[in-house]
C-alpha cells in the first residue's frame, strides 16, 4: 500500500513496534505533506461556506468574511493582517460560542502574538458594539489594560461589526495565493524550529 505522496507504508501497526528509521520516516513524509498542503484546509473550509444561511443579516458568514478581508486590504493593511480578517470566523459553524478560541488556533504559528490574541478574543470584543441589543456590552472591560486590548477593538471596529451589509468584495480567489504565502513561511519556520 503506498501513503499519499506516493512512498511505501511502513510495516509497523502501533507507535511502540516503529523502530527509530520508520519515525525518520513518517516524520519526513508527514513534514512534507503539510508543507506542501499549507493553507489547503483553511481555504477549503471557508469555501464550503459559501451557501450557510444569512441569520437574517444581508449577507452570511463567508460574504462577511470575504467583506472584512476586502476592507482590510483597500485600508492598507498587511497581507498578515488581511488573511486574519478573512479566517476570523472560519469557525462559526463547528461551534458559534467559542468560534473565536477555534479561529486563533487555526492561525497561531502563522501570525504574530498580538493578532493572534485579536482573533482569538474578538467575540467578546464585539458584544461592544451591539448598541441597542441586550447584550453586555463591557464584557471586554475585563481584558481592560491587556497590551492588545485597543488592537482587538481596532479589529472589532473596523473589520467586524460594519461588514453586515453589502458591500462590493474581492471573490476568495483574490486572497488565496496570501493564504497560501503565509501558511507555508508558517510551516517552515515552525518546522526549523521544531526539528521533532
Ligand atoms: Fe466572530
Ligand atoms: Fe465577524
Amino acid at each position: 500500500m503506498d501513503t499519499i505522496v506516493g512512498h511505501p507504508a511502513i510495516k509497523a501497526t502501533t507507535f511502540r513496534e516503529a523502530t527509530a528509521e520508520d519515525w525518520d520516516y513518517v516524520t519526513r513524509l508527514g513534514r512534507e505533506a503539510i508543507q506542501k498542503n499549507a493553507g489547503r484546509p483553511v481555504i477549503d473550509l471557508l469555501r464550503s461556506q459559501k451557501d450557510v444561511p444569512n441569520h437574517g443579516w444581508q449577507v452570511n458568514n463567508y460574504e462577511h468574511s470575504l467583506q472584512c478581508a476586502t476592507r482590510a486590504l483597500r485600508n492598507g493593511e498587511t497581507e498578515e493582517y488581511i488573511v486574519a480578517c478573512l479566517l476570523h470566523d472560519l469557525c462559526q459553524d463547528l461551534n458559534p460560542y467559542n468560534h473565536d478560541k477555534l479561529a486563533g488556533d487555526a492561525l497561531r504559528y502563522y501570525v504574530s502574538d498580538e493578532l493572534h490574541w485579536v482573533v482569538a478574543n474578538h467575540q467578546v470584543f464585539q458584544l461592544s458594539f451591539r448598541d441597542h441589543s441586550k447584550f453586555d456590552r463591557t464584557a471586554c472591560e475585563k481584558f481592560r489594560g491587556h497590551p492588545h486590548f485597543e488592537a482587538a477593538m481596532r479589529f472589532c471596529e473596523h473589520y467586524d461589526m460594519n461588514c453586515f451589509g453589502k458591500y462590493d468584495y474581492l471573490p476568495l480567489e483574490h486572497f488565496e495565493p496570501m493564504v497560501y504565502r503565509l501558511y507555508e513561511k508558517g510551516v517552515q519556520a515552525f518546522h526549523a524550529k521544531h526539528p521533532y
